[in-house]
């Protein structure tokens, strides 16, 4: 049996009365669009108050194991203690100088000695920020205008060049989007095609190294080859996959490296801070000793605050010191197997599982056609965070140790046991209460036929209409 909602709405009783009020207050009610609240469950927790390790609190006291880790920002899990000492040391000492900090003297040296990928660093706050940086110099670099990004991979930069692509581009002139072109991953012909068609316009080549998927039949070095022969840039944006499948950076396992290189989000364990890395000559433009014209690079008043920088060192020699990347290798492949014999043993393997790399495990949700399944991912979800288990994506951390592991198959197994019958019986939608979980990335919050929101500004009235 599901949670009766009038049991939920009592757990959640000071979240909901709290996001009332919260919503009008900040539009959308998140500062990041993907912990919004049409990307939860509606009987779910809506504000967070604390956490540590594996275990987050929502406002009404009730506690989770947290397999989604803020956004991914985290590699050792939440306040770990190391981190957070050598953040405050750091910010006892001042937090921004009126000349550049000794901080980011240190750091840089200590990143260009770790990543090969490093010949020059540039940071910044965000990911947004270097994925930005790194197509302008691009772009500045090769005097092209063109960028290629990966049409598998769905986020690179909150910025126009990318966002324009999406189907929520209100507010950027059209034309923006006209310099977009995309390539498929594994499908070097892709590649080549685009070259044949825009060969001496195409500035750069964005996608991150791997996400689900094992690079096939050479295509990183092929790309990368494509690249030099035409003249354009390869970017991986490691944002996601860097420190998780390597410390160096997922491209270093696969021994492809590009010209430039994006690290952001768990490099820093929740702390601010991101890494434009990459070849000299290429960084070197945003300097102001060439002869060339000027490339306004990355200045931003944040970006030298010494508390992310303080992070981003504490992390990643921590990271080396208790391998962090093999245990995350190591505890994915246990939640990933765990998951998918839970799911065989209960009966619902053709719809429910997890897949995607051991160090970076997605669920997969699917009705009886095959087709994933928004409104069974949000039923599942629902009644996780009813039994304390929050995870709507997965992000596995250095934190998660057998005991999350074993209550999470605990709540799992029930799960699954409970949402049997009602797969069977075609009724997933009408047991869950509110929406199901929406794309972020959609035109209209709602659209007027099914109410889904998925209808395109540029598509025919309701194309994505059955009825
Ligand atoms: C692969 C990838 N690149 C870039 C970004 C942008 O990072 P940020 O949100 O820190 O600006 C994200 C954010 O989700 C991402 O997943």
């Amino acid at each position: 049996m599901i949670t009766p909602p009038d049991e939920l709405r009592k757990r959640y009783q000071k979240s909901f009365k709290l996001q009332e009020k919260f919503h009008t207050l900040v539009p959308g009610g998140s500062h990041t669009y993907s912990k919004g609240e049409d990307q939860q469950p509606h009987l779910s927790p809506k504000l967070v108050s604390h956490a540590k390790g594996a275990l987050c609190w929502d406002v009404d006291e009730n506690e989770y194991i947290d397999w989604m880790m803020g956004n991914r920002t985290f590699v050792l899990g939440h306040a770990y203690d190391a981190v957070d000492n050598a953040v405050i040391d750091t910010l006892r000492k001042g937090t921004n100088f009126s000349r550049p900090g000794i901080l980011e003297y240190e750091i840089a040296e200590y990143l260009v000695d770790l990543w090969p990928v490093a010949e020059m660093v540039k940071f910044g706050k965000n990911g947004s920020d270097v994925t930005h940086a790194a197509v302008k110099l691009a772009r500045a670099y090769t005097g092209r205008d063109f960028i290629a990004k990966c049409a598998e991979h769905p986020f690179f930069s909150t910025h126009d060049w990318f966002i324009s692509t999406t189907p929520c581009n209100n507010g950027i002139p059209a034309e923006i989007k006209d310099y977009a072109l995309n390539f498929k991953y594994n499908d070097i012909k892709s590649v080549e095609a685009l070259f044949d068609q825009h060969h001496d316009k195409i500035a750069c080549f964005i996608l991150e190294p791997v996400k689900d998927v094992e690079p096939q039949d050479d295509f990183l070095q092929k790309l990368k080859d494509l690249c030099d022969k035409n003249g354009a840039i390869l970017i991986f944006d490691e944002m996601i996959s860097g420190i998780r499948f390597d410390l160096l950076g997922a491209h270093h396992k696969w021994g492809v490296y590009p010209h430039l290189a994006t690290f952001g989000k768990c490099v820093s364990n929740g702390y601010s801070c991101s890494v434009l890395a990459g070849q000299r000559d290429i960084m070197e433009l945003g300097g102001i000793f060439h002869d060339k014209e000027r490339t306004f690079l990355l200045s931003q008043t944040h970006a030298s605050e010494t508390v992310g920088l303080a992070a981003i060192r504490a992390t990643l020699e921590e990271c080396q010191k208790v391998n962090a990347t093999q245990h995350i290798w190591d505890t994915g492949k246990a939640f990933k197997d765990g998951m998918n014999a839970l799911a065989q043993q209960e009966g619902v393997s053709n719809f429910i599982g997890a897949a995607g790399f051991d160090c970076n495990p997605v669920f997969s949700f699917k009705d009886k056609s095959g087709a994933p399944s928004l409104p069974l991912m949000t039923l599942f979800i629902q009644e996780c965070l009813a039994r304390g288990i929050m995870a709507s994506w997965l992000t596995v951390t250095y934190a998660h140790k057998q005991e999350h592991l074993d209550r999470t198959f605990e709540v799992f197994g029930e799960v699954m046991k409970s949402l049997k019958p009602i797969i069977e019986n075609d009724e997933v939608s009408e047991a869950l209460v509110g929406d199901p979980i929406k794309p972020v990335m959609r035109t209209y919050n709602k659209c007027l036929q099914r109410q889904c929101g998925l209808v395109d500004k540029s598509a025919p009235k309701a194309s994505c209409c059955t009825e």
